[in-house]
């Protein structure tokens, strides 16, 4: 049911996106991903061949809107179609509100909140001919707020609002709208450097088996948000 279709994913060079992509790409979807460096995301495209060949790298970075329009159209030049956006990239910047300055606002808004929109803006006329799937990633921070994360916080919690007003104007043309809001996952955000320490918690591949699970879900029913956490809480 899923062979043939094509998902573009945000940040796929490492992380969730990548995570997602080796997910999608096991069971027959085509994938195009971006990443803001050349050489990271031809290293992301060449190991991800080993499960399909059917990928491509684009350099996009989402707070540009027209990188995330060529991106789109590059998909369709290699592709033929668009069925799945996921907007995943994002970066955090962790710091008391006092600290935080407006460069480091800017670019977790600009990152994480505008270019959620700005790739829906550049995808949203394929999704409608291919009555297609937007799936964006918050996070429990879009939900709860905590010390050091004011411009993250906004961003996540901005994210939330967007995707689930976005769900009800796009329904119409039978695009469905999901925001998934992970707990911890292993990956580099923040600097971090995965390892046996992450093992509690949700490792990417883990979102990836989650979007999956969504894209085959009866038409007929939509999870517009979901929470979804590591089941047992970190050491
Ligand atoms: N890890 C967690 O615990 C966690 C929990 C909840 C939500 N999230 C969210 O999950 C998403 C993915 O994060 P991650 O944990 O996978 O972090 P990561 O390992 O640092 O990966 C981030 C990805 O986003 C890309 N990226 C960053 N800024 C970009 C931009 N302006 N344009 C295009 N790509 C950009 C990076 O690519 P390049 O650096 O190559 O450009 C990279 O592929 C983020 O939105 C994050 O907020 C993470």
């Amino acid at each position: 049911m899923l062979e043939n279709k094509v998902a573009y994913i945000t940040g796929g060079t490492k992380g969730i996106g990548f995570g997602i992509a080796k997910i999608l790409l096991e069971n027959g979807i085509s994938v195009a991903f971006s990443g803001r460096k050349k050489e990271d995301v031809e290293k992301a495209e060449n190991d991800l061949k080993q499960y399909s060949e059917n990928v491509v790298g684009i350099v996009s970075d989402v707070k540009i809107l027209g990188n995330e329009e060529g991106a789109v159209k590059k998909t369709i030049e290699k592709f033929g179609r668009l069925d799945f956006v996921i907007a995943n990239a994002g970066l955090g910047i962790f710091k008391p509100v006092d600290e935080l300055s407006a460069e480091e606002w800017n670019d977790m808004i600009e990152t994480n909140l505008t270019g959620v929109f700005y790739t829906l803006k550049a995808s949203v006329e394929e999704l409608k001919k291919s009555e297609g799937y937007y799936i964006t990633v918050s996070s429990l921070a879009g939900a709860n707020f905590f010390e050091n994360g004011t411009g993250y916080n906004a961003s996540k919690f901005g994210v939330v609002g967007f995707t689930q007003a976005a769900m009800i104007d796009l329904r119409k043309y039978n695009i469905k709208s999901t925001v998934i809001m992970p707990g911890s996952v292993a990956t580099n955000f923040n600097g971090n450097v995965p390892s046996e320490k992450d093992e509690w918690k949700i490792q990417p591949e883990d979102m990836g088996n989650l979007i999956l699970d969504i894209l085959r879900m009866n038409p007929r029913v939509l999870p517009s948000k979901i929470e979804f956490r590591a089941s047992k809480p970190g050491r």
